[in-house]
Parts: structure tokens; C-alpha cells; sequence
């Protein structure tokens, strides 16, 4: 039997950005807050750097604004920077209040600041490295301590329900049940994170399949700028473990990179060397082994002093050693792999989307912060605030009246259980793979056609196939991935130059203008043809 749920805010997704809003918004109204796995299975737990605030004496809130406009490279919005980088001091203590133990220094009369790339000053709240799995502790335990938010692990969310052109809430696949739950809310807030596994190599977490962003363009949600995907120049090289972030922190402490031969080779490619803004460094890395057929470069810290490597970077330290590597003694070997989506579904600063009802927050969402590239650590920062607005502004919509409408039953057509499971891995892996090889760190015009064709079947073939068979999760995850790669091909193409984290061979200058890409799809539907 399907389950019909009724609540004032529907929140999917459960990293920082939604487990805040869902804090918030809970003393306005009842919450039913939604993950396809475990509360803790998020990008921001895997968060390792910490979260970037402009608190010391010596760096200042203008300065914080300055360098993430500049390596955001033309495509910020001013205003939105400016909103979410004001709120930076205040986002800290809120999560102290809440019981996040940031590290102080070795004096322990201030809080520690990191240094990442691309900023010009030490500016990173940090729990040694291991930031994001301590924020997401200390929110879990809030909300699980509050009474109006009701807690569903193992629901995925699968397509937005719309009623008289606004979302009223989502069709939901219980996994453990295999029945197609009815949520109906007034507010639907989509905290669903990135997109890392639409390519092979990423530092992200299984769940980032893109759910939001797909679900929101189907719901007619216009998406923004989804052709800067972020690489992060460091991921542990290991056959065995997989998408392993060595954290940037590092070389804000001093690391270097080396190349297979041993050598430094990053203040070839900038003034800053390993501090150089992410896409210049990942580039860099990516030259380096095309030039020299090699499939890692190293990152060597081990001529700093042992205790200090070992005291500030504890999971790495031990994650490298179950690795073989004693990173106190030997370089690590590492290569870029995607890390962030600089874009997603268009909001304003609120968080609203331009679908009423509508919200997406945290990585899901494209709202100008970021620009055309990351600026480190700046991601926590945005997820927080934008939660904190969303949640005023969604507050206030649900004071006027909604109505909660009744929702048709999910529709399964003629939809018969698969014994086809081996065209769902051979698809998943097909499009991971054709994502990496023709739309990854540098792409060409001739890669990006070679892509749009491929997916273009491979989308048609998904879509088919789809309606045909009883929805599982892989099958979910697979349409959204092939959505989202849809996507970034198509803004990839859009796109006449190379700028921050897009670079295309065949276009290496910038034009004068910076323009946002934007696609969206037709109208508001129930289930999309
Ligand atoms: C890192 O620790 O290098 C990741 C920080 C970030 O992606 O902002």
C-alpha cells in the first residue's frame, strides 16, 4: 500500500543546506525531511577544508568579496556574494551555538584559520579535516531532537508533483517497501547536492546523481550555468579507494605539487603556484600528465614536521596510510577528478526557484555565487546562508493560504518488473564514461558534438526504457544522470569561450561580455512526456 503524506515544507536532501533549512523552517510549520539513504550520507560530510568566513583582524569582508568575485572569473553576481559573504561571521557562531567544536590555535585564544587556494588570507574555519562530518553530526542531532520535523531515510524522491502551475510536492519511491509514496506539501525544497557521479571520477558521494536538478527541469525550473563543472586538482590515485578528496588544506600548509619525474611544476602555470585557483591548478595537473602519458602527479607534504601533519590532518593521514602511503615520510599520489557544480537549478537569494512554490538550496542550486569557479570553501558558506533565506522567505509564503491539494496516484503504466539489469549498469557507466572522456577538464567543439550525439541516444534509450519497467532506484538515478549530462553538453555548447572551470580549445579566449547560460525546459507536468 502507498502512503499519502501532507506536510507544510518537503525538504529532499539532507547536507548542510537541508538539515538547516528544515531546523528552521520547523518552527513555522511541520517538515518532512527526505533522503534516499542515511541522514549522514551527504556531500558536506565529506567536506575535509571547513568553511570560509572573513573573521580575523587582519582579512576583512570586503576582501573575502574581492577574491570570490575574482576566481569566480566575470560570472558572479555581485549582490548574491555580497548577501551570502556579510553573513559569514554570523553562519559561524549559529553553527558553534549548534555544537560545532571548530579548532583553535595552538595558543587556543583564537579560532584556526586555514589557507586554501585562491583566497589572500588565511580565512577557513576548520575541525582539523574533517569539518563537514562534524557540522552534519551536530545537525543531525538538532533535528532529530525536534518534534515537527518527521524524519524518512530510504525515500527518493523521483519526479515534483505540480497542481494549478505550483509544485504541491513529490512522488516518492519508499526503497525498502518498493511503493510510490504521495508527499504533498506547500513549500518543496530541493537540498539534493551536486552532480559529481554523471562523470566516472569524482571526489562526491554515491548520491550525487543530480536528482534536483533533474527533477526541477523537468518541473519547467530553468537551470543556469551547468557547464562549470569543478575539478579538484587532488584525489587520492588507488585502484581499491575510490573518491578520496586530499583537501586543499594541505597545500594551504605548504604542500607542492610534483610531477611523475619528482619535479615541481605549478609556478610554470601561475604566480601562486599551488595556489592558484582551482581551475588553473586542475588544468595545470591535466597538462602535465597529457604531456607526459603518466595517470598520477604527487602531492608532497612530508617535509613538514610528522606531529603536525598528523595532528591536523588525522583522516588523511590514516586514510592514505590503510593505502600504502605514510604521507609524513613519501608524496601522495593523486589526480583531479569532479568535485562541484558551479551551476544548477536558477534561484534568486532566497533560494526561490522560477517555479512557484519551488526552492533549491546548497549545491542544487544556481544562484551566482559562485561564478564561473569556486572559490574554495566557500560552499558551506553558501548552503548555510541560503538555507537561513530560504527559510524566512519560505516561512512567510506558507502564511498565505495554500491550499494542500489531493495528488493522483503515481501511475506505473504498463510497467512490468526488469530481468534487464545488466542495460542499466552498461548505461550508467556508458554515460560516466563519455562525460569524462569528451566533456571533462579541456574540452573541444568536435568532443562536445561526439558527446551530444552519443547522449542523445543514450537519453532516448533511458526514456524508453524507463516507462517500460517498475521504477528501482539505479533506474531513477540513471535518467537524472543522463538528464544533468544532457545538460552540461548542451551549455558546454552554448558557451563561445573559455572561462573559469569551461575551457574549450577551440574558443581559449574570453569574450567581452559574461553572459549566464540558462535552458528550461516546457510547461509544469505531472509526469513528463
Ligand atoms: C578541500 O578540502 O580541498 C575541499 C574544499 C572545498 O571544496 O571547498
Amino acid at each position: 500500500m502507498s502512503d499519502i503524506r501532507k506536510c507544510d515544507f518537503l525538504v529532499i536532501g539532507t547536507g548542510i543546506s537541508g538539515l538547516l533549512f528544515s531546523l528552521k523552517a520547523a518552527k513555522y510549520g511541520r517538515v518532512h525531511l527526505l533522503t534516499k539513504a542515511v541522514l549522514s550520507d551527504s556531500a558536506t560530510s565529506k567536506a575535509q577544508g571547513g568553511i570560509a568566513a572573513a573573521i580575523s583582524e587582519e582579512d576583512s569582508i570586503q576582501s573575502h568579496i574581492e577574491d570570490t568575485i575574482r576566481v569566480g572569473a566575470g560570472l558572479c553576481h555581485r549582490d548574491v556574494v555580497e548577501n551570502i559573504i556579510r553573513q559569514g561571521p554570523a553562519v559561524v557562531k549559529e553553527l558553534m551555538d549548534l555544537g560545532v567544536d571548530f579548532c583553535e590555535n595552538e595558543e587556543c585564544d583564537e579560532l584556526d584559520l586555514g589557507m586554501e587556494g585562491g583566497h589572500s588570507h588565511r580565512r577557513v574555519l576548520h575541525v582539523k579535516d574533517h569539518t563537514g562530518a562534524d557540522i552534519e553530526k551536530a545537525l543531525i542531532a538538532k533535528v532529530e531532537a525536534e518534534s515537527n520535523i518527521e524524519i524518512f531515510e530510504h525515500h527518493m524522491a523521483v519526479n515534483l508533483y505540480a497542481s494549478n502551475a505550483r509544485v504541491m510536492g513529490a512522488y516518492v519511491l519508499d526503497i525498502n517497501t518498493r511503493t510510490i509514496d504521495r508527499f504533498i506539501a506547500k513549500i518543496t525544497v530541493l537540498a539534493t547536492g551536486g552532480a559529481g557521479r554523471v562523470f566516472l571520477y569524482t571526489s562526491n558521494p554515491d548520491i550525487s546523481t543530480g536528482d534536483g536538478i533533474a527533477m526541477a527541469y523537468r518541473a519547467g525550473a530553468t537551470i543556469t550555468n551547468l557547464e562549470f563543472i569543478q575539478f579538484h586538482p587532488t584525489i587520492l590515485f588507488h585502484p581499491q579507494i575510490r573518491s578520496f578528496l586530499i583537501s586543499e588544506a594541505l597545500r594551504g600548509e605548504g604542500a607542492v605539487l610534483l610531477g611523475p619525474n619528482r619535479e615541481r611544476f605549478m609556478d610554470k602555470y601561475h604566480k601562486d603556484a599551488e595556489l592558484a585557483p582551482r581551475d588553473i591548478v586542475a588544468r595545470a595537473i591535466d597538462n602535465e600528465l597529457k604531456q607526459t602519458g603518466a595517470d598520477h602527479v604527487f602531492l608532497d607534504i612530508s617535509f613538514k614536521d610528522a606531529d603536525f601533519i598528523r595532528e591536523r590532518f588525522p583522516a588523511i593521514y590514516e586514510t592514505c596510510l590503510q593505502a600504502g602511503v605514510d604521507i609524513t615520510k613519501e608524496p601522495i599520489p593523486v589526480v583531479p577528478a569532479v568535485h562541484y557544480v558551479c551551476g544548477g537549478v536558477k534561484t534568486d537569494i532566497n533560494g526561490r526557484t522560477d517555479v512557484p512554490s519551488l526552492y533549491a538550496i546548497g549545491e542544487t542550486a544556481g544562484t551566482g555565487f559562485h561564478g564561473a569557479n569556486r572559490l574554495a570553501s566557500n560552499s558551506l558558506l553558501e548552503g548555510a546562508v541560503i538555507a537561513h533565506n530560504a527559510a524566512m522567505d519560505a516561512a512567510k509564503e506558507i502564511k498565505e493560504s495554500i491550499d494542500l491539494v489531493e495528488m493522483p496516484p503515481w501511475d506505473p503504466g504498463e510497467a512490468t518488473d526488469t530481468d534487464e539489469y545488466v542495460v542499466i549498469s552498461h548505461l550508467w557507466d556508458e554515460v560516466r564514461r563519455l562525460m569524462v572522456n569528451y566533456v571533462g577538464i579541456v574540452r573541444t567543439n568536435k568532443r562536445l558534438i561526439r558527446a551530444r550525439n552519443r547522449i542523445g541516444f543514450i537519453a532516448k534509450e533511458i526514456e524508453e526504457f524507463y516507462w517500460d519497467f517498475v521504477i528501482t532506484p539505479d533506474l531513477v538515478e540513471l535518467r537524472n544522470i543522463a538528464t544533468v549530462a544532457e545538460l552540461i553538453i548542451k551549455m558546454a555548447r552554448m558557451r563561445k569561450e573559455s572561462r573559469g572551470a569551461h575551457y574549450n580549445r577551440d574558443y581559449p579566449d574570453q569574450l567581452e561580455a559574461p553572459v549566464d547560460t540558462v535552458l528550461k525546459k516546457g510547461l509544469l507536468a505531472i509526469h513528463d512526456t
